[in-house]
């Protein structure tokens, strides 16, 4: 642990490293108690910079040896880094022996076990834990690798690239032992380094490219669960064949492994040809996945694979340029999940759910005491910097750059990004460049020092909008005026390049074509506008009407924008809008103008006749997508509107939501059986959107009735929920009804999750859901409270696996505002003391937790002081991580701003 350590890591101070790292030759006898490393490295000078000595990074091992060329040599340890002085001139055999603790690394981090086998997590600075090196991902090196074990226990022995040899050792105390060699032919950072020994067993799947060339796909698993791994399979079949078709870039590999772990800080993580994986994301039948679960899934694999190219063949130079491979691998799998997807509707449900998340996880990331640029300038601690911000607004920087320079030409720009750095480690600069300069015609390139500044500034820029018709000219001129906040350490900012799609609208519902002022003819109905100052106006020409604006469609930029439209505007467009996102945008609008104002008078919330009629018509509408409909009738989530507000007060939040929930629920009564009764899947299951949709709706529309039911002491729907759920065909529906049996807060509910539970218990993943369910369920009377604290003692919930410990804790902090903000603090009293004893065992889990106290200044009282006096406590922790440090800090800095 590095407690105490808290220096602050400058981008600006970035230099090359004194030392280069050619090859690497690692041996490992795995024990689980005692691992001993033995580490011959091919070392030379970095002749561009002064002579230095060799500073290597170790962390929480025992050095045991080092020679040079074979012989010893003296060393001293300072600041934490093995440091070397009297080197030879030339290249030279570095030697280093080392042992580790896999079994006492709770951190998941560097070497550990998980179920039994060895498993290694290296991003962002693991590998030191393993051994001394020059842990920093501009070193780039050829690793060969030979793992040896005891083979009973560890039949499978996997490392980085080819297996070049395996065979049998001489027998130890504890029976027949056998070895492995790797080879890996791609110069790769440390961070990339993975090793697996554990006793799993795979699917293999052999294909062959378009280039003609064979390769061997795997997806490793425990005994068991051989049967879940066909849908990660089939995404990794896909996701081959979609970055081949798509940017050109194929498999590099002969072998292409998938390894599953239980115990896993993250989602995924792309290790060179031997991808580790949350087990969340690999494993998945009809019985134990749900429809959210299966495309889970395929957008992580997705991901992980193309990460072979934008991150391991290409990679960072330093971990400030995180975003390089992030920002660009999170938009590629979000390309591939909507050309997966199929059809314009499928698509846009694909998008609008990617907004939601970066809305709910990135903006107020953004407004917090967190927020940070897409590229850093400082940390503490680089694992608290695997953000929204770097990953999910750093996807939609490069999405700008494609709308800037279209689809084809962004294609073009990766081809020169790959024929200029591959094999190198470069910045998010070098990136921004290549795309330009693939396009020097675009206004990419026309304008790219200005657009970096979506890579320096933080904060969410504001956009507003007006629109003026003038009926004698017959024109509408539309003023826009962008501004941007300050942030910490950030107090002024420049303007954004803004890439605005946009389209105007008749009365009538007609798209109008768009012809500005001095144009010769109109071109089109939808048109990118390039805001780059902080006001700009544009004039249209040659309209018979006002037209309503259709502005900002497909969210094509991370911005929150006023557009001042009317209701009766936020109507028309909810009609009609051709762009399926801003239709449904118009209906999150229109709820959430009615939640707030019912938040800021503290009136209870009366549904008028327009909105219901409204989202009448939308449940109802022929030819709109279940899918589709399914996002635009549920609400924005309590989140979402805290966002929109300062002061914060989360239970008058909560209190108009549910009220607004019931008022839907019983107004659309008739509407929500026909959808439920309408949206059946017949048929074996499959996660197609069609069918997921279908589910979707269905459900949603089962937890409006039941909660309209319970409102009025009805048991027929929560009878046929119950009936459902005992029968249900697949998860989705089976979670579906359970969800809405206890979302209801029905009586029935206690009987489902008992029952739920004897079903699954055996399942880790299902039984993650059951915690999740519980601690998510909306708070009444501080029911839900209570037991998720209860819950805690239960013989399964345990902090030591990072997925049990969020099913419970961050479901209830961060997924439920109103079980989490009480008056009496008890809420924040459970976080600090989850949050002190998670620090001792998984610091990384611990921050990332730590992170729902980021708004906390916004709170209003009582909840402001509650937050305070808990924050402070767990600030005054005797031997805090630097994790958790930084991020409590930062949060109580917020205190005098
Ligand atoms: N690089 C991984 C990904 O995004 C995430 C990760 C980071 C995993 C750090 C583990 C540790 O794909
Ligand atoms: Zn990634």
């Amino acid at each position: 642990m590095r407690e105490g350590t808290a220096t602050l890591i400058r981008r600006e101070d970035y230099t090359a490293p004194a030392y280069w790292i050619k090859t690497v030759d690692l041996t490992f006898d795995l024990d689980p108690i005692k691992t001993l490393v033995i580490n011959r490295m091919q070392v030379e000078r970095n002749t561009g910079v002064p002579v230095q000595p060799l500073k290597l990074h170790g962390e929480d091992i025992m050095l045991t040896r080092v020679l040079v060329n074979n012989e010893s040599v003296s060393f001293r340890h300072e600041d934490g880094m093995l440091v070397i002085d009297n080197l030879p001139e030339g290249p030279f055999q570095l030697e280093i022996r080392n042992t580790c603790c896999p079994e006492k690394n709770t951190q998941l981090s560097g070497l550990y076990t998980s179920g039994g086998g060895f498993f290694t997590q290296c991003e962002a600075e693991g590998f030191r834990r393993i051994t001394y090196f020059l842990d920093r991902p501009d070193v780039m090196a050829v690793y060969t690798v030979t793992l040896r074990a005891a083979k009973t226990q560890y039949p499978v022995l996997l490392s980085n690239g080819n297996l070049v040899e395996q065979g049998d050792m001489m027998a130890g105390v504890y029976g027949p032992r056998h070895f492995a060699k790797w080879h890996d032919p791609f110069p790769k950072p440390s961070y990339l380094f993975a090793l697996v020994a554990a006793d799993l067993v795979a699917r293999e799947q052999h294909i062959r490219t378009r280039s003609g060339k064979d390769h061997l796909l795997q997806v490793y698993v425990r005994r068991g669960d051989l049967e879940k791994t066909e849908h990660a399979m089939n995404s990794l079949i896909a996701s081959v064949v979609w970055d081949e078709a798509r940017f050109k870039l194929p498999l590099d590999l002969e072998r292409f492994m998938i390894v599953a772990v239980g115990d896993f800080n993250m989602g995924a993580m792309e290790n060179k040809g031997l991808n580790i994986f949350n087990t969340k994301f690999v494993l998945a039948n009809p019985a134990t996945a749900t429809d959210v679960d299966y495309a889970g899934i395929e957008s992580v694999v997705g991901h992980e694979y193309f990460h072979n190219w934008t991150g391991n063949r290409i990679t960072c130079r330093d971990w400030f340029q995180l975003s390089l491979k992030e920002g660009l691998t999170v938009f590629r799998d979000q390309e591939f999940s909507m050309d997966m997807a199929g059809t314009a509707t499928a698509r846009a449900v694909k998008r609008i759910e990617d907004v939601r998340t970066l809305r709910q996880m990135q903006f107020p990331e953004d407004a917090g005491a967190m927020a940070h640029p897409v590229r850093p300038d400082s940390y503490v601690e680089i694992n608290n910097f695997y953000t929204a911000t770097v990953y999910e607004k750093g996807a939609e920087v490069v999405r700008m750059m494609q709308t800037l320079v279209g689809r084809e030409g962004f294609a073009r720009g990766i081809t020169l990004y790959f024929s200029r750095f591959d094999g190198q480690a470069v910045t998010c600069d070098d990136f921004a460049q290549a795309i330009a300069d693939a396009n020097p015609q675009s206004e990419l390139a026309k304008q790219l020092p200005q657009f970096k500044h979506w890579y320096a500034q933080a904060g969410t820029p504001r956009v507003s909008a007006r629109g003026r018709y003038d009926a004698p000219s017959r024109t509408y001129t539309l003023g826009i005026e962008q501004t941007a906040l300050p942030s910490p350490g950030q107090p002024v900012k420049q303007a954004y390049v803004i890439p605005l799609a946009m389209g105007l609208i008749g009365r009538d519902g007609q798209a109008l074509p768009l012809q500005l002022e001095g144009e010769a003819q109109p071109v089109g109905t939808e048109r990118v506008l390039v805001l780059n100052e902080a006001r700009s106006f544009f004039t249209f020409v040659n309209l018979d009407v006002e037209p309503v604006p259709s502005l900002l469609r497909g969210f094509s930029a991370p911005v929150v924008l006023a557009d001042h439209l009317a209701d009766a505007d936020l109507l028309t467009l909810l009609q009609h809008d051709t762009d399926p996102f801003n239709r449904w945008e118009a209906g999150q609008r229109l709820a959430l103008n009615r939640l707030l104002a019912a938040v800021k008078d503290g009136a209870p919330l009366q549904l008028d006749d327009a909105f219901i009629d409204a989202m009448r018509k939308l449940l109802r509408h022929p030819e709109l997508d279940a899918a589709f409909k399914e996002l635009a009738l549920t609400l924005p989530s309590e989140a979402y509107v805290a966002e929109q507000l300062n002061p914060v007060d989360p239970q008058r939040i909560h209190q108009a939501r549910e009220a607004m929930l019931l008022q839907l629920a019983q107004a659309l009564r008739d509407d929500w059986v026909w959808a439920f009764e309408a949206h059946q899947v017949k048929g074996g299951y499959s996660p197609d959107p069609v069918s997921s949709g279908r589910r979707a709706l269905a459900n949603l529309a089962l937890t409006m009735l039941c909660r309209d039911a319970i409102a009025r002491g009805d048991v027929v729907w929560p009878g046929r929920a119950y009936e459902r759920f005992k029968d249900a065909g697949n998860m989705t529906d089976r979670l579906g009804a359970l969800t809405a049996l206890t979302h209801s807060h029905a009586e029935l509910a206690e009987l489902a999750l008992q029952r739920f539970h004897t079903l699954f218990k055996s399942e880790a993943l299902v039984i993650d859901k059951w915690f999740a369910l519980q601690a998510t369920t909306p708070e009444k009377d501080g029911q839900v409270f209570a037991r998720a604290k209860h819950l805690l003692k239960h013989p399964d919930f345990s902090l030591k696996n990072p997925n049990r410990a969020r099913s419970l804790i961050a479901a209830l902090c961060m997924n439920n505002p109103a079980a989490f903000h009480r008056s009496d603090a008890a809420g924040y009293v459970f976080w600090a003391d989850r949050i002190i004893e998670l620090d001792g065992i998984n610091p990384q889990l611990a921050a990332r937790l730590a992170r729902v106290m980021d708004r906390w200044s916004k709170l209003a009282e009582p909840y402001r002081s509650g937050a305070a006096e808990a924050l402070k406590r767990v600030a005054a922790k005797p031997n805090l991580s630097s994790d958790v440090a930084e991020i409590v800090h930062r949060a109580l800095q917020q205190e005098s701003q």
